[in-house]
């Protein structure tokens, strides 16, 4: 039975809903979208939600507009470093390296696969590199306790952003998950907690910073901005609809992808304690085997269990010879048609892209823990479309392999 990574999430609703936006004849961004950014707003608890067509041009605009704000001073510099997880996606490091910063790449934690906040304060107590930022990655559902970041933050007078693509519906201490510092960038590509086909967005307190989004997102018009009637009494004889503020990008949203956005995440709460619950019971099927759900602990208590929003399960091979029998293991979950994949790239430092391109050159077996967890651990899906079927299977079939040896 095929138990899939990734499900395409869409309901009759949600299909009924794009027939309804596409016989409106209302295509790109609109009402629909402006809808989706309030709904999002309210749920995340932060004053603006700006919606963009990806997760990763989410976090463009976010180093965009840090780089080039159109009224206050730049909060980076090109050039500036930015502390960056050795466990990361492409497109969290790349705009970073596009727009000329300095990805600082710091080891992860073990146990939840963020950058490590103790191996970041000895990188920036024994190196002379000055540090500007901090751009972490709240992974897989975990969220970053916000008491930790601002702590980090404040001691050592850095800018955080957030990459909060894989864990929407997670939360720590009253917050959601990377809704600490100045902003958060958000993925709804199929698969996560929730769809809009392809989608994202920028969550933020700072007005201005919203506004830079908003035309940063739109070839860096002032139409979309709080203060766009200031910017027209400013000139006189250009067309307020044409009037350009900042740099810019085509990145807007469609109203179909906004209108599926709108009902999904009404139904935010459902899915996510659909994905926690098959993550309870593959880590019940396993309790005592030779594979280990990391990330378990959260199970411990009903104030912890909130925090996980569960986006994939992360297994680990524990014992001895871990990698042949990962090895042997992911074989045999492919002949069941189990899909695995690395957790996220794994050890970004090895990926060729990497090694090529970073200024310093950048040793992958440096990150220890990163590579430790590329070695020994795989993920597999925890979808909310995953059938009571596919659950038991896929249970059944962890449990089988678990025993497996070289
Ligand atoms: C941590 C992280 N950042 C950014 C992205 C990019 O999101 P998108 O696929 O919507 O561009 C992803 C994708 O899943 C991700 O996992």
């Amino acid at each position: 039975m095929r138990v899939p990574l990734a499900s395409s999430g869409l309901r009759d609703c949600d299909i009924a809903a794009v027939t309804r936006v596409l016989q409106s004849g209302n295509l790109t961004m609109g009402a629909e979208v402006k809808n989706f950014e309030s709904k999002m707003s309210a749920y995340l608890g932060s004053k603006h939600f700006v919606m963009v067509n990806s997760g990763s041009s989410a976090n463009l605009l976010m180093i965009e507009a840090l780089l080039r704000p159109t009224i206050d001073r730049p909060r980076l510099n090109p050039g500036d470093s930015i502390l960056v997880p050795a466990i990361a996606w492409p497109t969290t490091i790349w705009p970073l390296i596009q727009l000329g910063l300095n990805p600082l790449f710091v080891d992860v934690d073990p146990e939840t696969f963020a950058l490590d906040l103790d191996v970041a304060q000895n990188l920036i107590d024994s190196s002379r590199i000055p540090v500007k930022g901090i751009f972490p990655i709240h992974p897989l559902g975990y969220a970053i306790p916000p008491s930790e970041l601002k702590k980090f933050i404040e001691r050592n007078d850095l800018i955080l952003i957030n990459d909060v693509c894989e864990s929407l519906g997670s939360w720590s201490e009253g917050k959601h998950g990377g809704t600490t510092g100045i902003a958060g960038s958000f993925s709804f590509y199929f698969s996560h907690h929730i769809t809009t086909m392809e989608g994202g967005g920028i969550a933020t307190d700072d007005d201005r910073f919203a506004d830079d989004l908003r035309s940063m997102r739109s070839h860096g018009w002032s139409r979309d901005r709080s203060d766009s009637e200031k910017w027209t009494a400013q000139v006189t004889g250009n067309d307020s609809k044409f009037l350009f503020v900042s740099t810019g990008y085509n990145v807007r949203p469609m109203e179909i992808q906004a209108a599926i956005g709108s009902l999904q995440i009404d139904e935010i709460d459902n899915f996510v304690s659909k994905r926690r619950n098959i993550a309870l019971r593959v880590n019940n099927a396993l309790n005592g085997s030779g594979l280990r759900v990391i990330g378990s602990d959260t199970f411990k208590s009903e104030a912890t269990r909130k925090s996980h929003s569960w986006m994939l399960i992360p297994i680990q091979v524990v014992g001895s010879n871990t990698e042949l029998r990962k090895e042997r293991i992911l074989e045999e979950l492919e002949k069941l048609e189990i899909e695995t994949r690395p957790v996220l790239t794994g050890n970004f430092l090895a990926q060729p892209a990497i090694q090529r391109i970073t200024r310093h050159s950048v040793d992958p077996d440096f990150f220890g823990v990163a590579s430790e967890i590329t070695r020994t651990t795989f993920l597999v899906g925890a979808h909310h479309d995953l059938t009571e079927e596919q659950i038991e299977f896929l249970c059944n079939s962890l449990l089988k392999v678990s025993k497996m040896s070289v």
